[in-house]
């Protein structure tokens, strides 16, 4: 797969409560090639502070518009000057990166996700209902107002369940428990989460009784985004070597990392 390195336009930048942001920029390229899966560095201001681009995933990408989305946590200084771009500004923008999932020979999955971890998954639940795959959601925050990406999970998911902590919007509770419910009827082909460590754990687990294959959408910090720096490695389940999360991910088999 081809990489771009190209300038993007912004669109549109809605802030969506007080610590997310969703980003329509314009890009053919991106927006042309963008698969599920696929993330993208961006850079939007232009001295050295930060550094380094930062990754986000595509969320939705439109070949026809040439137009991609992102949903974005304000966490820190990037973020944080993500959030003061103005229409018609433009970034810097590298990708598709990492490897896409291009194996849609299966019949049902479910999506495990928290938080802003929603993001990476939006595109392979479309991708998926479009080729007749049946996609069960399991959407979690801590409460109603963090719930992200939730209309676009609500659109191309067969069912959806959300879990908060507080109880403030649907299941008062862990979503992994929603989870278990649907373990044995209807089943998942595969299982895919993002977005927490504890579900990670859980999916392991799972994966390792056999009672699912899980897949797990890895996050590390990242430097050049792909496999030149080897700043994004994580171990490989059988103790030699490791994976380098930009090129080899972002989703590994759950069975094939270690994760802590
Ligand atoms: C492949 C990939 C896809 C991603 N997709 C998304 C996405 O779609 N939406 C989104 O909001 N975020 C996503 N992230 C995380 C995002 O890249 C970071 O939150 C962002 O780089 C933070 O930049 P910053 O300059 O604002 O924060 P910094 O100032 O760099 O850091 C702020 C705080 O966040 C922590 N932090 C920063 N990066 C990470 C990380 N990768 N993992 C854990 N903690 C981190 C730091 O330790 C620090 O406490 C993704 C990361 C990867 C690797
Ligand atoms: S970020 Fe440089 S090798 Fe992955």
């Amino acid at each position: 797969m081809k990489v771009f390195y190209e300038k993007a336009k912004v669109i549109s930048l809605k802030r969506i409560g007080d610590s997310y942001l969703e980003i329509v920029l314009e890009n053919r390229n991106i927006a042309r090639w963008g698969r599920p899966a696929n993330f993208v560095l961006i850079k939007g201001w232009e001295n050295y502070d930060p550094l380094l681009a930062r990754p986000f995933d595509i969320v939705q990408a439109d070949g026809e518009t040439g137009r991609f989305m992102l949903v974005i946590k304000v966490t820190g200084r990037g973020t944080r000057l993500l959030a003061k771009l103005e229409d018609k500004s433009e970034v810097s923008v590298i990708g598709p990166l990492g490897k896409a999932i291009e194996d849609f020979s299966i019949s049902r999955i479910g999506l495990l996700v928290r938080g802003v971890g929603a993001a990476a998954v939006v595109l392979l639940a479309e991708k998926a209902r479009e080729r007749g795959i049946e996609v069960y959601t399991f959407l979690s925050a801590s409460t109603g107002s963090r719930l992200v990406c939730r209309e676009l999970l609500e659109k191309y998911s067969t069912e959806i369940e959300i879990a908060t902590d507080d109880g403030t919007i649907g299941y008062h509770g862990d979503a992994r428990e929603r989870v278990s419910a649907y373990l044995d009827e209807p089943g998942f082909d595969r299982l895919y989460t993002c977005g927490s460590r504890r579900f990670a754990r859980f999916v392991k687990d799972m994966d390792k009784q056999g009672r699912i294959e899980g897949y797990l959408f890895l996050e590390t910090y990242m430097a050049c985004g792909m496999g030149d720096c080897h700043g994004c490695a994580v171990g490989k389940a059988t103790g030699e070597g490791y994976y380098l999360v930009c090129k080899d991910g972002p989703v590994f088999r759950s069975s094939d990392v270690v994760i802590d």
